[in-house]
């Protein structure tokens, strides 16, 4: 440790803490920077780490939009692929979804196929290039006086010391697990849970893609699923048995199944490489209602989980990251506090519908976990089945998914 690190004082503050640098807390910490608000970033992990970490990686074209507003869209127009088909593979054949010509009216549109590290890693140059505030290796431990009138955060610093930075608003960014969630209190906000029942394994495999759409194939061994994410890595996933460990399989036997489940034998093979990265992804979702505890808000996985079946986690995060960012800037510019009184219900309503879209998208993806599909056709398999062929056959469902698919 150096001199003026064991000199710097235990007591800090900022007008704004946000914890968390995923895209919530990027694109926040960003704003307001740029709008000339007092505020840090503090963040649990390394920068390499932010930088490098695979997720998700299908921006809405909402997304773009509020990108291109603020001027942190350069790399994801320089890098960014786009996408708007998806490929529906049935043991009643396949179909093509050309959502992106769908959706009327300015409401379809388009994705951006962009690894999210790279949005992650843009998001980061760009607040560190202008000059904003963020610490590394700094883990917050609890929010405390949330609803009283000097709000702090207690965090443990990179030289292991224990910190309390006071601030006027905190937003918690900082995920499911994070210390927002954490800290606040029995009672005042409602959680709602709910498990769809359904486990996925999800892949990366250093492979082009096999086809030039999403690939959704619904079979009775279990969903499997194509996306590409580069022209070198593309991501896969196999409906997986709730329990097993992810490295239960050896790779000969998760490609078979993956050809087994895409119908590869029918629909063309699909383009195999070694697997770089595993994970199980239990598909469960949760909301905490309202979004808000006093002067603490949350913004991301921390105000909502989603599924992954629909790709909306990112692209909320962003869009709840833009709506606190003019909430918190007219709160302390100028003393106007209708945005942050009005921040929950909000992000609530787009929550609640991407909520109720992929929850559509998980029923219609797989059999729900008590369906008997060995003596036969179930009931819900039928119902499946039925809803896949209203998807393939009827324009005005298809504009429904496009509008919805795309939507935040
Ligand atoms: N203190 C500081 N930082 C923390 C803490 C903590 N106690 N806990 C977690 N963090 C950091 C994590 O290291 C991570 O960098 O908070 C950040 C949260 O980032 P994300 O998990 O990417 O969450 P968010 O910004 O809400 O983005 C949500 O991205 O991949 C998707 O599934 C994800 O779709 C969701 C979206």
């Amino acid at each position: 440790m150096t001199e003026s690190q064991n000199s710097r004082a235990l007591r800090e503050s900022a007008d704004v803490i946000v914890l968390g640098a995923g895209p919530a807390g990027l694109v926040l910490a960003n704003l307001l920077h740029a709008a000339g608000i007092d505020c840090v970033l503090l963040e649990r992990a390394s920068p390499t780490h932010v930088r490098t970490r695979a997720r998700a990686g299908f921006l809405a074209p909402n997304t773009g939009r509020i990108l291109d507003r603020h001027g942190l869209a350069d790399g994801l127009h320089r890098r960014g692929t786009r996408h708007g088909t998806c490929e529906f593979r049935t043991r009643d054949g396949r179909f093509r979804l050309d959502y992106g010509a769908l959706g009327q009216g300015g409401r379809g549109g388009q994705h951006h196929v962009y690894p999210q590290q790279y949005l992650v890693a843009d998001l980061l140059t760009h607040y560190l290039d202008r000059g904003g505030r963020i610490r590394f290796h700094t883990e917050a431990l609890a929010v405390g006086d949330a609803d009283g009138t000097r709000p702090y955060v207690t965090t443990r610093e990179p030289d292991g010391r224990p910190t309390r930075w006071t601030a006027r608003y905190v937003a918690g960014c900082d995920g499911r697990h994070g210390a927002a969630r954490r800290s606040l209190p029995p009672g005042v906000v409602r959680r709602h849970h709910h498990d769809h029942g359904v486990t996925w394994l999800g892949l990366l495999a250093e492979a082009p893609p096999s086809l030039d759409a999403v690939g959704y194939a619904v079979h009775d061994r279990g969903f499997a699923g194509h996306m590409a994410r580069t022209p070198d890595i593309t991501r896969y996933y196999l409906q997986w048995q709730r329990g097993v460990p992810a490295d239960a399989w050896p790779e000969q036997r998760i490609w078979d199944e993956l050809d087994v489940r895409m119908r590869a034998a029918d629909h063309g093979p699909l383009h195999r490489g070694p697997l770089q990265e595993r994970g199980i992804f239990d598909l469960t979702c949760d909301v905490v209602e309202p979004l808000r505890n006093g002067s603490l808000f949350l913004a991301g996985d921390a105000a909502s989980l989603l599924a992954p079946a629909a790709a909306k986690g990112a692209n909320l995060a962003v869009l709840e990251a833009e709506i606190l960012a003019e909430a918190l800037t007219d709160a302390l510019t100028r003393g106007d506090t209708a945005g942050v009184d009005g921040y929950s219900d909000r992000c609530l309503e787009h929550i609640w519908r991407a909520q109720e879209f992929t929850g559509w998208m998980t029923r219609l993806l797989h059999a729900p976990p008590d369906a008997d599909e060995g003596a036969g056709p179930s009931f819900q398999a039928a119902l499946r089945r039925s809803r896949l062929a209203s998807l393939r056959t009827s324009r005005v469902h298809q504009e429904w998914f496009a509008e919805n698919y795309v939507g935040v």
